[in-house]
């Protein structure tokens, strides 16, 4: 699937957030957003999941426009979200959290699906234990395998690797990077990382003050565009 987000304007109640952003992303790549703190990053994806509807502009799903349906329906179509701080439920356990993310997509389900301990080999060891007792690294785990089961054809994420110890970074890299060619979807994410987004991304597009202020193939990030647009 394809995704072209068209000159969007976003606000909260009088903010004014995003000023006519525009993306695209192709079929099965893998795009990351960049920029500072509250630059605008987590209200683009949630101009896009419906969560904080855009006032004006496009949002293209495979030519389909979504910029004005609801939450729900969107994620019909085919946009799963993993949120930034994950969101797990902590008083349920790991399966269940799953099966709420079926239920989501409108599949009563008490099954996990087996590709889920496939990519997350780790979440079978605790698949029956609370959501709250895990660690922050499988929780994300957790929080990614929850939008694969929904079997997205956009998956979006919120900074996956925030919070994270570097090795826990380097265990979810590969795992990310497979997403795209094998779930057969095209992924939106959002990362400070920028070793991390050089490692598994095809191309990039930075938010300074809700504005994109540059973009273009992963190997155009260079030293001095980080420089310009990302340091503190
Ligand atoms: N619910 C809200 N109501 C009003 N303003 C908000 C709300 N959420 C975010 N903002 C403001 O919108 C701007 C963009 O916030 P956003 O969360 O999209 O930034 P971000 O790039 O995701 O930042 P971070 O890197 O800290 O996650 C910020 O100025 C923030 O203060
Ligand atoms: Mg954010």
């Amino acid at each position: 699937m394809t995704l072209q987000v068209r000159d969007i304007d976003t606000f909260y109640g009088t903010s004014h957030i995003l000023h006519g952003v525009s993306l695209d992303i192709a079929d099965r790549e893998l795009c990351a957003v960049l920029g500072r703190n509250g630059a605008g990053k987590t209200t683009l994806l949630r101009s896009i999941t419906g969560v904080n509807p855009p006032a004006d502009g496009s949002i293209l799903l495979d030519g389909i426009e979504i910029a004005h349906l609801k939450s729900h329906r969107r994620a019909w179509l085919g946009v799963s979200y993993v949120p930034q701080g994950r969101e797990i439920i902590p008083d349920i356990t790991v399966a269940e959290n799953i099966y709420l993310a079926l239920l989501g997509k409108g599949r009563k389900g008490n099954k996990v699906p087996t590709f889920v301990f496939d990519y997350f080999p780790a979440l079978k060891l605790v698949i029956n234990q609370k959501g709250g007792t895990l660690s922050g690294g499988q929780q994300q785990q957790l929080a990614i395998a929850r939008a694969m089961v929904q079997e997205p054809k956009l998956l979006l994420m919120d900074e996956p690797t925030e919070g994270l110890q570097p090795s826990v970074v380097e265990e979810i890299e590969p795992i990310i990077k497979r997403i795209p060619s094998e779930r057969n979807c095209a992924v939106l994410l959002v990362e400070q990382n920028l070793d991390f987004v050089r490692a598994i991304t095809q191309k990039f597009a930075i938010l300074e003050t809700g504005r994109i202020v540059a973009s273009g193939d992963i190997g155009e990030l260079t030293s001095d565009v980080v420089r310009k647009h990302l340091a503190v």
